[in-house]
């Protein structure tokens, strides 16, 4: 028996990684394969195409490469850059910072726009900065689409804007980890070059694959790009793509049936319908927060995150009390404050394979939770916000009715 067994489902409201749903988890049990059968090549080939459809694109190259988000970034910025070059990034909270510390162990120049950890990126500088770059030395313009740490969206369409508007030619890479597959995306219309996710958020699978796209663009960067790079070299992958068996080492055979499963439960769905649903976990947590008389971290509507809200508490009361509580006592898993909010904040994730009255279990963890550690709040509170506002707004199942 586990040491650590509770009862019932874990309830896994951390922003990732996230519940597995049960066709997923059946599709990933079977035995190893041989990559090179003949049973391979075509089942890859589907779904290099297939995933293209979560970054709205028709026109990106997708790599499906054994890593978490963490190396996908390294994979986005080596393919299309050479050491030294100048990159605009922003720094808005933890993920954010850290794709900037890699960035400059990395070799690159990385000028940082920073903004207080609760707003978005400083649109305002960004425009000023390059519209004083007449030469053109910024290569890449980096941003987190959806900032974990701080529950806080940034509008890429806007980000698009800027560039356009100063007619400046860098390089857009995005860090889709906690929005794609949750949150609307659209690679081709917003002018993304690189774009990338991991398939713990909100694909709902197991840990352990990076999804990057590639825009035209960023496939011919990559072909001048001298970074250092040797596992998570484009030209290895573009040479299978080349021959027709896909893969230059070898794949989870695991992971690519469970992404197949995510990817049809996804468009079984429908992904207008799922980036509803999301919309409808993010206000119905919002509702419940501001019942409770607490703050959000984002510090703005504009900003608000459909797929992680974290919750800002009074300074008498420590967020890490919070989680271990929701642990120890609720079998439940709420996110921790991370560095500048550290002990201020605890975050609830609702990404992913998830559901509304799932979300209200949650809130009403939270709600014992918060009375335990000697915040104040009417129990049921924020839990009739939310119902109240979902008892309207939850559509029926069409193939239900
Ligand atoms: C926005 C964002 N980017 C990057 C990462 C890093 O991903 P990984 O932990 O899969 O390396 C995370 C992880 O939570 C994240 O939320």
């Amino acid at each position: 028996m586990d040491y650590y067994y509770a009862p019932g489902r874990n309830h896994l409201f951390v922003p990732g990684p996230v519940n597995i749903p049960e066709p997923v988890l059946r599709a990933m049990n079977r035995n190893n394969e041989d990559y090179r059968s003949p049973a391979i090549p075509a089942f890859t080939k589907t779904l290099l195409e297939d995933v293209k459809r979560i970054f709205k694109t028709t026109s990106g190259t997708t790599f499906l490469i054994p890593t978490t988000g963490t190396g996908a970034w390294e994979s986005a910025l080596t393919n299309t850059l050479s050491p030294r070059d100048r990159i605009i990034s922003f720094e808005i909270g933890q993920f954010s910072l850290l794709w900037i510390d890699q960035m400059q162990r990395l070799n690159f120049d990385v000028d940082v726009v920073s903004s207080e950890w609760g707003r978005g990126a400083n649109l305002d500088v960004l425009s000023a900065k390059l519209a004083q770059d007449k030469e053109h030395k910024v290569k890449a313009v980096c941003i987190v689409h959806n900032e974990t740490a701080t529950g806080v969206t940034n509008n890429l369409a806007a980000v698009r804007r800027v560039l356009d508007d100063c007619g400046h030619p860098a390089l857009l890479l995005v860090d889709g980890v906690s929005s794609i597959c949750a949150l609307d995306f659209r690679m081709d219309e917003w002018g993304v070059d690189v774009a990338l996710t991991g398939s713990q958020k909100a694909l709902s699978m197991p840990t352990g694959m990076g999804i990057i796209c590639a825009s035209p663009k960023a496939m011919e960067a990559a072909k001048s790009a001298k970074s250092l790079r040797v596992f998570f070299d484009w030209n290895d992958y573009l040479k299978f793509y080349k021959l027709g068996t896909f893969w230059p080492y070898t794949p989870s055979i695991q992971l690519l049936y469970g992404l197949r499963a995510a990817l049809d439960l996804l468009f079984e769905e429908g992904l207008n319908n799922v980036f509803a649903r999301h919309a409808r976990l993010g206000r119905a947590t919002r509702l419940a927060v501001e019942a409770w008389g607490l703050k959000n971290c984002s510090q703005r509507e504009e900003w608000y995150s459909d797929t992680v809200t974290a919750v800002i508490i009074p300074p008498y009361i420590n967020s890490a009390d919070i989680v271990k509580r929701a642990w120890n006592r609720y079998n439940m898993s709420l996110g921790l404050g991370l560095n500048k909010v550290a002990g201020k904040a605890f975050r609830i994730g609702h990404l992913g394979n998830v559901n509304e009255l799932q979300l209200l279990g949650c809130l009403s963890g939270v709600e014992m939770i918060l009375k335990d550690v000697g915040y104040p709040v009417k129990l049921g509170s924020g839990v009739a916000a939310a119902a109240a506002y979902l008892q309207h707004s939850i559509p029926l199942f069409a193939s239900r009715v």
